[in-house]
């Protein structure tokens, strides 16, 4: 099957490498998705790449990888062509590719070779924007990098003109390569270790301060950026790309019914996450751990939706995050669907489901209704009067970390607060008999 995606809206602008998308489809590979869904994917990420030109897709159906090239020989040859015709530059094979086999295709092609794993590297580390995100992309194209160290050999090699010793520069040159990565791997951990520890910090201030946190997860691309934008008013980067949320963010709002939480967007999901990948992420990814509730936001419209909602589930699993976390599923983009189709109307029917458009904003009340109720719907913002003689009253009260602001008059003193039924009693049981005034 081939794609023409000319008309998919890559980035125009600037000189941009052409490049062809290919889908290996390895007969008897147990995946649970189609392969043409797999290639739309596949062309998904290659157009979330700035700086290259998608040209068009295929999938390629094979009996079995071949160890050499991947493909066969005539599929080789019969490649080659198509790529010499389109003036190809830049090919991506959305797989697995060894490191042999993609020196031996680019010779074969006369192209570079991009595989699954060193696209996403690159998507990755052109979205990070924190600096967080910069080490973790750094640390895991570097461990990626070392697994493909005979592809590193062979272009020093050509760089040093091909000196020709037998059997080539050897294992001390692999050795030297091998151990210039390792010193450089284990700065950017230290680095890293430096920055996860400030963001500990971070983590135990927010504890201090009673609010439940709310984490959105997500496959990439299923809107949570977009919801999170709707429910905080905020700005974050939202793009009809992959990944276009790379470092967690977090801000504390006030949801319309006065419950206060921390809504954390989170990194998109993706199956075939490189491993590598998974690893330097962990930490990014744990703020999913610490969540007091869990959105699960779906693109409910995608062909593959079921699927991208198993590898979802399975990452959570990945990282320890258990069922016992109060979890809603969040199916989005309902304005995408037919008018009569029954998943609009799914939340009557099945609990922990909201079916919404972050884009409209259809649904969106249930699901801020249904969050409050998920979360007991403990904490409530109020404003309470004082008077200055209630300084212990106002005391428990920043000792508890539920004041959100103060201002105050010739009377007494204005507080914003958040607050539980609890922490309300207490803090009245501290004022004098006539306050607080609820305003
Ligand atoms: P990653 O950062 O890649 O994980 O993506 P994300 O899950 O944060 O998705 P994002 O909010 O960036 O949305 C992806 C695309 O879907 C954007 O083009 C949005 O405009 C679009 N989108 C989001 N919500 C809806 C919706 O309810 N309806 C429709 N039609 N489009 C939506």
């Amino acid at each position: 099957m081939t794609i023409d995606v000319n008309d998919l809206g890559g980035a125009g602008g600037g000189r941009k490498q052409r490049a062809l998308v290919l889908h290996p489809d390895i007969r008897g590979n147990d995946s649970n998705r189609s392969a043409e869904a797999a290639l739309a994917e596949g062309l998904s990420l290659a157009l979330a790449l700035p700086g290259i030109d998608v040209t068009g897709g295929l999938v390629v159906r094979l009996p079995r990888a071949q160890p050499g090239m991947l493909f066969g020989s005539g599929k080789v040859d019969e490649l080659k062509s198509r790529i010499e015709t389109d003036e190809i530059e830049l090919v991506l094979i959305d797989g697995r590719v060894s490191p042999v086999q993609q020196r031996n295709l680019e010779k074969a092609w006369g192209v570079k070779i991009l595989d699954r794993t060193g696209l996403i590297l690159e998507i990755f580390a052109d979205r990070a924007r924190t600096r967080e995100g910069v080490l973790q992309v750094e640390l895991a194209a570097l461990s990626y990098q070392r697994t493909r160290l005979v592809r590193a050999w062979t272009h020093l090699e050509r760089q040093r003109g091909g000196l020709g010793f037998v059997g080539g520069p050897g294992e001390t040159q692999i050795e030297a390569d091998r151990r210039a990565i390792d010193t450089q791997i284990l700065r950017l951990r230290r680095q890293l270790e430096k920055v996860v520890k400030t963001r500990e910090l971070h983590r135990a201030a927010r504890r201090r301060v009673p609010y439940p946190v709310v984490a959105l997860v997500g496959y990439t691309n299923a809107g949570k950026s977009t919801l999170f934008n709707h429910l905080t008013g905020a700005e974050v980067l939202a793009k009809d790309m992959l990944f276009a949320t790379l470092d967690p963010t977090m801000r504390a709002v006030v949801l319309p019914g006065g419950l206060a939480v921390i809504l954390s967007d989170t990194v998109g999901f993706i199956s075939d996450l490189p491993t590598q990948l998974v690893a330097a992420f962990r930490a990014t990814l744990e703020e999913v751990l610490e969540a007091d509730l869990i959105l699960h936001v779906r693109d409910i419209a995608h062909p593959e939706t079921e699927a991208q909602a198993e590898d979802v589930e399975t990452i959570l699993t990945e990282l320890g995050v258990g069922q016992d976390v109060a979890r809603i599923e969040v199916w989005n983009k309902i304005d995408l669907l037919p008018g009569d189709d029954p998943r609009r109307n799914v939340a009557q029917r099945r609990d922990g489901v909201c079916a919404v458009s972050a884009l409209t904003g259809e649904g969106l009340a249930d699901l801020i209704e249904a969050i409050g109720a998920a979360l007991g719907d403990e904490r409530r913002v109020e404003t309470v009067r004082i008077g200055h003689g209630d300084g212990r009253a106002r005391a428990y009260a920043y000792a508890e970390g539920i004041v959100l602001s103060e201002d105050g008059d010739d009377d007494g003193l204005r507080l914003t607060v958040s607050w539980s039924a609890r922490q309300r009693a207490r803090f009245e049981s501290l004022c004098a008999p006539e306050t607080p005034d609820a305003d």
